[in-house]
């Protein structure tokens, strides 16, 4: 038996323009259409169905209007004029509605007046990047983690006591004003030590460690900080620092500089040197910046056939501070200052992130400018 195959539809001349009949003839045109538009399922067949149905010139609703309102007598054409505009309507309706079909008969609202256009680019949404920033703090953190630090994390708004007093900076030391503070306002009633500001380093993340753990300790403080400072292109209010603390027995400062040679030369290469020049800070003693070898210049000091701009011709960049923590500080925090010692670090994310990109601003890490950020992605 062979599938039964329908003819297309033709449209009917009528003889009889009865109510009977001009329904009968409605209905079998509509269902002939849609039993069309349901198989005009690749572009290819949907345009030859639309002309089909639509063109002006001898479209079948064309072909209806001249075949059943035109030859109707007149008794009868009000009522074919009303059948002819329904159907009229109902495929002009079923043809923009159908609009959003697509290859394959996937049938999809018509949401804009054309039909899709499966060719047209689709809209990009561009992937997100990890900020500079974060990037760079990540990769810091990374190369502690493998050290066997773990990560902890503390309040931007801090008090006195935890970004000073613990950190062995005394009431009025003029080493408070090297910090450029951020105070909150109104908190002049507290006493000195709970009066809240805005943390300057990540430093007091290493006394809120200890208080929370007993020695052994190595842990990394990654971090916003701010610092009243006016904006220019070295200098930003608001920076990242990632701080670092191991306290143990015998830790000396040759563990400390060993940890941070390799902690240089795995984020810079391997041929990168380090220097420690004495330095000072209230809760490290001794204290030390630590200096890298000009990774512009190879610490030459030149370049180009004249001085290096990046060292200033010294052919070292200074990149942190450090020291062994000073014994003071265990004071603060309980641990016995006879039997432990250890060692503490600080380093800025974005001047690493400045050396590590061949950034030339620092405010471009803060003025989201899409065209800057997408180039880490
Ligand atoms: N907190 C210091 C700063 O921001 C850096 C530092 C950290 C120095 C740890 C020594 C030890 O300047």
């Amino acid at each position: 038996m062979s599938p039964k195959t329908k003819s297309a539809y033709t449209v009917p001349k009528l003889k009889d323009f009865s109510t009977n009949a001009l329904h009968k003839a409605l209905i079998e045109a509509k269902l002939a259409f849609s039993e069309e538009l349901l198989n005009a399922n690749s572009d290819a067949a949907w345009k030859v169905f639309r002309d089909r149905w639509m063109a002006r010139k001898n479209g079948v609703l064309t072909q209806i209007n001249d075949l059943w309102l035109k030859t109707a007598p007149k008794e009868n054409k009000r009522e074919a004029g009303q059948l002819v505009n329904e159907l009229k309507q109902f495929v002009e309706q079923e043809i923009s509605r159908a609009r959003g079909f697509v290859d394959g008969g996937a049938a999809e609202l018509a949401v804009g007046l054309e039909r899709l256009d499966i060719t047209l680019p689709g809209d990009r949404r561009a992937l997100g990047a990890e900020h500079p920033v974060i990037k760079t703090m990540n990769e810091i953190v990374g190369v502690f983690r493998n050290l066997g630090y773990s990560v902890e994390e503390g309040p931007e708004i801090e008090t006195d006591y935890y970004n000073f007093e613990a950190l062995n900076f005394p009431p009025n030391h003029p080493a408070r004003d090297t910090q450029d503070t951020l105070f909150i306002a109104n908190q002049e009633a507290k006493p000195l030590r709970e009066r809240l500001l805005l943390r300057t380093h990540t430093s007091p993340v290493q006394i809120r460690s200890m208080e929370k753990m007993k020695p052994p300790v190595r842990v990394v403080c990654p971090g916003k900080v701010h610092r009243n400072d006016a904006p220019d292109a070295t200098h930003s209010p608001i920076f990242h620092q990632v701080e670092g603390l191991a306290v143990d027995t015998n830790i000396t400062f040759c563990d400390l500089k060993g940890t941070l040679d390799h902690a240089m030369k795995a984020l810079f290469g391997s041929s990168v040197k380090t220097r420690f020049y004495p330095s000072f800070f209230p809760f490290t003693e001794p204290s030390a910046d630590v200096q890298i070898s000009c990774i512009f210049c190879g610490g030459k000091g030149y370049r180009d056939g004249g001085p290096c701009r990046n060292c200033k011709a010294s052919g070292w960049i200074e990149l942190l501070g450090c020291g062994m923590v000073d014994p003071n500080v265990y004071g603060f925090v309980d641990y016995d200052a006879k039997r432990v010692s250890g060692f503490a670090f600080g380093m800025g994310v974005e001047r690493i992130a400045i050396l590590k990109y061949g950034v030339d601003d620092i405010q471009l890490f803060f003025n989201g400018d899409v065209r800057f950020l997408e180039q880490f992605g």
